[in-house]
């Protein structure tokens, strides 16, 4: 139990802390148990968030491997410890959230839950596969929910034999600080569905908005054309890594960058992103794919989880722009 005086200056303090805090006096969520599939840079956040609301009885968090699973999980543990360390929350809130979250590598532990997100990487293949094996192996009534940053949602609800509870939702990176969620819904998707996962946005905490199942969504679909404008600049040689990305903070405000925001992102993610819409929509001028990327990519230069990319990193570290 948090004492009234400390839960007060938490969330005086900062407004991510008042929602964890919040989050346990409130009503429970319309899903008992939760699952997410996939603990990588979304995943484990996303996992979290739902964990720390305090919102759900059963919180599983699911990959396909130990390995991926154990990292999975010390991201979580890190990103708690930075929490703690920050006061954001006390000792028994990281216990509680910890505690909260079963883990494990064998799928028919999530047979029962009530709400599924996958967070696995962007290759509709591989997920269209791992849908049809969720929709045997979940109960009928689950909400099924990608966290796909551009994939269509549609093509996703049709091969999981239960269209109709499918929707999107689309976290930020670092989920655990980014305040939005993007809800998308197809043409399949029923009204109560929709309406439940929108109100599971916000009972995780989080600002939600509704959007159809366009390319990239609304975030996305501005942001991304940004992020490859600055990358088709460095092509040109029009200015430095540093300079563009000072001029993106210090012109217009924004807290990053965006070769250093495209980086902390991972390169790979946002090749997967536009290397999808330039296939799939060819005639839209906005989806490009800049030479510089494509190099990084080719020289396993991910940004951020490499070390390398349009900067040097050490961890989370950023370094000098690699000019
Ligand atoms: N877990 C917990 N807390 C975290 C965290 C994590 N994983 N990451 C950062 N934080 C906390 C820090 O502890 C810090 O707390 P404090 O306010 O108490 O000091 C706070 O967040 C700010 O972090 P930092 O001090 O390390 O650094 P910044 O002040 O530069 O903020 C940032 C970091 C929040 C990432 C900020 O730079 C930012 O908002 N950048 C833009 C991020 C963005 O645009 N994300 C969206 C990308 S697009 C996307 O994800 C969609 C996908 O589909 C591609």
């Amino acid at each position: 139990m948090i004492p009234s005086i400390c839960k007060k200056s938490i969330e005086k303090a900062l407004p991510n802390a008042t929602r964890f805090v919040h989050s346990r006096l409130m009503s429970s969520s319309s899903f008992d148990s939760v699952g997410v599939v996939g603990l990588g840079l979304m995943g484990h956040g996303i996992c979290q968030v739902a964990a720390a609301s305090g919102k759900h009885n059963t919180v599983i968090a699911y990959e396909t491997e130990q390995i991926f699973l154990d990292k999975g999980r010390s991201r979580i543990e890190g990103s708690i410890a930075k929490l703690l360390d920050r006061e954001k929350i006390s000792s028994e809130e990281a216990d509680r959230i910890l505690g909260s979250i079963t883990y494990s590598t064998d799928s028919s532990d999530l047979a029962s839950v009530d709400f599924l997100v996958e967070a696995v990487i962007e290759n509709i293949d591989l997920k269209k596969e791992l849908y049809q094996h969720l929709g045997t192996v979940c109960k009928p009534e689950a909400i099924f929910a990608s966290n796909t940053s551009s994939l269509s949602i549609t093509d996703m609800a049709e091969i999981s034999g239960r269209p109709e509870n499918f929707v999107g939702v689309h976290f930020f990176n670092p989920v655990q600080v980014m305040k939005l969620v993007e809800v998308i819904r197809t043409e399949h998707t029923s009204s109560d569905v929709f309406d439940k996962t929108f109100k599971w946005g916000e009972d995780i905490g989080k600002v939600a908005v509704k959007c159809g199942d366009t390319p990239g969504f609304i975030v996305n679909r501005l942001l991304v054309p940004s992020l490859m404008q600055a990358m088709l600049m460095v092509d040109r040689r029009d200015a430095t890594i540093k300079d563009i990305d000072l001029s993106l903070q210090l012109g217009a405000g924004h807290p990053m960058g965006p070769l250093h925001l495209a980086d902390y992102i991972g390169l790979d993610t946002c090749y997967f992103i536009v290397n999808g819409w330039t296939d799939n929509f060819p005639d839209e001028s906005a989806f490009v794919m800049p030479a510089c990327l494509k190099e990084k990519i080719d020289a396993g230069h991910l940004g951020r989880k490499t070390g390398k990319g349009f900067y040097e990193w050490d961890g989370d570290k950023r370094g000098d722009s690699i000019e």
